[in-house]
């Protein structure tokens, strides 16, 4: 569905990469956490799925097509079918709850029959079916999320990302949200959602990507927010002073801090990364992650060359033209009880 090939991004020349050597894929109805600290690439690698931004080197494919020879003028079909949720919501502020979801299908010139339907049915889903009519400013943060949500998933996009959607939101409230974008996902929706949100990757106990200054450090199937060693990192590039690891034996500094009272059932490697401020250390995972990255690596390029072409099947050329209308090209998520008729 989304394929990063060996994709480095530098904003500025001179500055170091904002993400370097990426290769990673995420499959058709996934659920991907992306954590790391700030800086670490998360944001710039969401941008690079919506063609916000261009890789300065390497190839980002969406659904089998090579994002660099899409023509801009193709761009806005590409972003259709890509919903977007931001931590600061982003409504529209002069427009209603209501107006805000009907908006994302008016600029695609959907008949008003169909979003006279559409809309309520959506915002029945983030149950908000008595607020349509509030201005955002009327509504809480946890409700003008829904809100927001409603709005990227109207159109049933095959992508959803989510850029720390519950950074602003209380934990209980952030449990909502998330349970909104599970059952978007269940509808079959591939949801990659970058956060700071232990609570939420925890419970969830789905693929977690964790990025440190650019690159994949870890890669797991069913992950938490902080590494539990052995680590398997399944793809991406260690960091360079990955090889420098020797000069810190985890295991002394391990009881050293668990004598300073780090408690007994984190890791080492946990310990050692609490004490130090920080969310990550590449240089702490990278030993047992070597060998597991050669064998799983294999594997990965056959079902990920496997996909490719089942991507390319469906999603022809048709999908990114001008008329073209999610979500046709992606038969696993139509809109239920619409007649072709009505959605054209
Ligand atoms: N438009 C830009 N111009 C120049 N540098 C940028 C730009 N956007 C991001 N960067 C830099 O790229 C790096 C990665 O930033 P990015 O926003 O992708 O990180 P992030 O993981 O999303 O962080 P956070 O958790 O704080 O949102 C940072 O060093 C950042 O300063
Ligand atoms: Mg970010």
């Amino acid at each position: 569905m989304i394929r990063f090939d060996d994709v480095t991004k530098t904003y500025m020349r001179g500055q170091r990469p904002a993400v370097e050597n990426l290769d990673i894929e995420f499959a058709r109805g996934e659920f991907v956490f992306l954590v790391g600290a700030s800086g670490s690439g998360k944001s710039t690698l969401m941008r690079m799925v919506l063609k916000e931004v261009n890789p300065t080197r390497g190839t980002v494919y969406v659904a089998g097509k090579d994002l660099s020879r899409i023509p801009s003028w193709k761009v806005p079909s590409l972003r259709r079918d890509i919903g977007m949720v931001f931590q600061d919501f982003r409504l529209l502020p002069s427009k209603t709850a209501y107006q805000n979801i009907e908006f994302a299908l008016a600029v695609i010139g959907t008949p008003r029959k169909v979003v006279r339907r559409l809309v309520p049915e959506m915002l029945e889903m983030v149950g908000l079916e008595d607020k349509g009519k509030r201005m955002p400013h009327e509504l809480s943060g946890g409700e003008q999320q829904r809100v927001a949500i409603a709005r990227a998933y109207v159109n049933r996009p095959s992508i959803l990302l989510a850029d720390e959607p519950t950074g602003n939101l209380d934990p209980s409230t952030a449990g909502g949200i998330l349970d909104l974008l599970a059952e978007i996902n269940e509808r079959g929706t591939t949801v990659v959602m970058a956060t700071h949100d232990r609570a939420a990757v925890d419970r969830m106990q789905r693929r977690v990507v964790e990025m440190v200054g650019g690159q994949v450090v870890r890669d797991e199937a069913e992950g938490t927010y902080e590494t539990h060693a052995p680590v398997s990192v399944i793809s991406g590039h260690l960091p360079d002073d990955s090889a420098h690891r020797d000069e810190h034996p985890l295991e002394d500094e391990g009881l050293a801090e668990r004598w300073e009272g780090v408690p007994a059932e984190r890791s080492p490697v946990e310990g050692e990364r609490a004490a130090a401020g920080e969310t990550a250390a590449a240089d702490d995972i990278a030993a047992p992650a070597a060998a597991a990255g050669d064998v799983l690596e294999e594997d990965l390029i056959d079902e990920r060359e496997a996909q490719q072409v089942r991507d390319e099947d469906l999603f022809t050329d048709e999908a990114f033209s001008d008329d073209a209308f999610s979500p046709e090209p992606f038969p696993e998520t139509p809109l239920p009880e619409q007649s072709e008729g009505e959605r054209r």
